[in-house]
């Protein structure tokens, strides 16, 4: 069987998504007994897709006749953004073709339209590009852990925040050199204000949220501190405790509801999350019956990310894919429209230092009860099994 794919925005993931279908065709052949040829790649300008030497005549400019042609069976949405990209997906699946996608920032926001438009159709959104990179945790999570209630999730889910804090700390670079140092390794957003606020990974910790606990979560509702709440004594002081501060998109169930946000955190080694430097991500997910799970890899970069395109492309064709089609709850137009529970309320554990008292952890009062003692406070990670 068939499976052509139209690719509609060619830069690092778009390149990495071409390099693997036109390179590794035979093989994915092999594995899977069926083709996935690249029939198309729509963008608004072909510098990119020239300089990786793909065949002219898939260079097709004119989305609409893409979209016209039943070949196509997949159209794979790497514009980014939440404008064009949102067209590109309404026509895609208007037009009968299955839409693969990394897009968080669009499907954080409109992922209820967008999957009850594919559902009406019989269509399918797949997303595990959209949520740390390589990491296979969106079908892990929907499918695979399927027999677990999820207690709560734990995450550096942005590559550049955590090569920002990981320079900061260990090589005393300021945030200003460290934030060049990340854009320079290319997984920077375009805007890379959407990795320093957070931003980014609320959009994806929205996502985890649906496919985990089956809620949807307005990811504008979640409680959201970026990286411009750290400051280099804070860094220092977490050492002292032989702890490091990440930036965690985190997520539980708790009594009542669920707590989430997104905000610098001071997590103790020998702890995973705490020991994962540079730009990659780390979730650590909280089963019923599985207990405690950690996944780490490259969040970011063109053939790590490809890799998950691919993964998604082969999951729908296979059928295997847990489609819109099923009625799992975890998918964002069946999830359980859920706020957060407000911020103000958790009673730690907190991290605290200064006001020339010694960095330590307590549990008890509030935020804002201890900040009004002139401490510098950060929530502590510490999963348990
Ligand atoms: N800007 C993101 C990051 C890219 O730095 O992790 C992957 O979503």
């Amino acid at each position: 069987m068939s499976w052509g794919t139209a690719l509609v925005g060619c830069g690092t993931v778009g390149g990495g998504t071409a390099g693997i279908l036109t390179g590794s065709a035979k093989e994915l052949k092999k594995r899977t007994g069926m083709d996935f040829p690249l029939l198309a790649v729509v963008d608004k300008d072909y510098t990119h897709a020239r300089s990786l030497g793909l065949e002219p005549g898939i260079l097709r400019p004119d989305l609409e006749e893409v979209l016209a042609d039943p070949a196509v069976k997949v159209v794979i949405e790497l514009a980014g953004g939440t404008g064009f990209a949102k067209t590109v997906v309404e026509k895609a699946l208007d037009a009968g073709k299955h839409v693969v996608t990394a897009n968080k920032a669009l499907l954080a926001t409109y992922g209820r339209e967008l999957f009850a438009r594919a559902r009406a159709r019989g269509l399918t959104i797949g997303f595990e590009a959209s949520c740390a990179g390589a990491i296979p945790v969106v079908r892990t999570l929907a499918e695979d852990l399927v027999a677990n209630r999820i207690l709560g999730l734990a995450g550096i889910v942005n590559g550049t925040c955590n090569s920002i804090l990981t320079d900061m700390g260990s090589s005393g670079l300021d945030y200003t050199a460290a934030l060049k140092k990340a854009q320079q390794l290319g997984f920077a957003e375009a805007d890379p204000f959407l990795d320093v606020s957070g931003t980014d990974s609320a959009h994806k910790l929205a996502l985890l949220s649906a496919v985990a606990f089956g809620i949807w979560v307005d990811w504008k509702e979640i409680p959201l501190r970026g990286l411009e709440v750290v400051r280099t004594d804070d860094l220092a002081a977490a050492a002292t405790k032989n702890a490091r501060i990440k930036l965690l998109a985190r997520a539980e169930a708790v009594a009542g509801g669920y707590r989430m946000s997104v905000e610098p955190s001071v997590i103790p080694l020998p702890q995973p999350l705490a020991a994962l430097e540079g730009p990659f991500n780390g979730i650590t997910v909280q089963g019923s019956e599985t207990g405690l799970l950690y996944f780490q890899g490259r969040g970011a970069g063109a053939r790590p990310t490809a890799s998950a395109i691919v993964g998604d492309l082969a999951a729908l064709a296979a059928g295997t894919s847990a489609s819109t089609q099923k009625d799992y709850s975890c998918w964002p137009d069946k999830a359980v429209p859920t706020k957060p529970l407000a911020d103000s309320e958790s009673r730690g554990p907190w991290f605290v230092h200064g006001n020339g008292k010694a960095a330590e952890v307590v549990q008890g009062p509030t935020r804002a009860e201890l900040e009004a003692l002139g401490l510098r406070v950060f929530p502590w990670y510490e999963p348990k099994e």
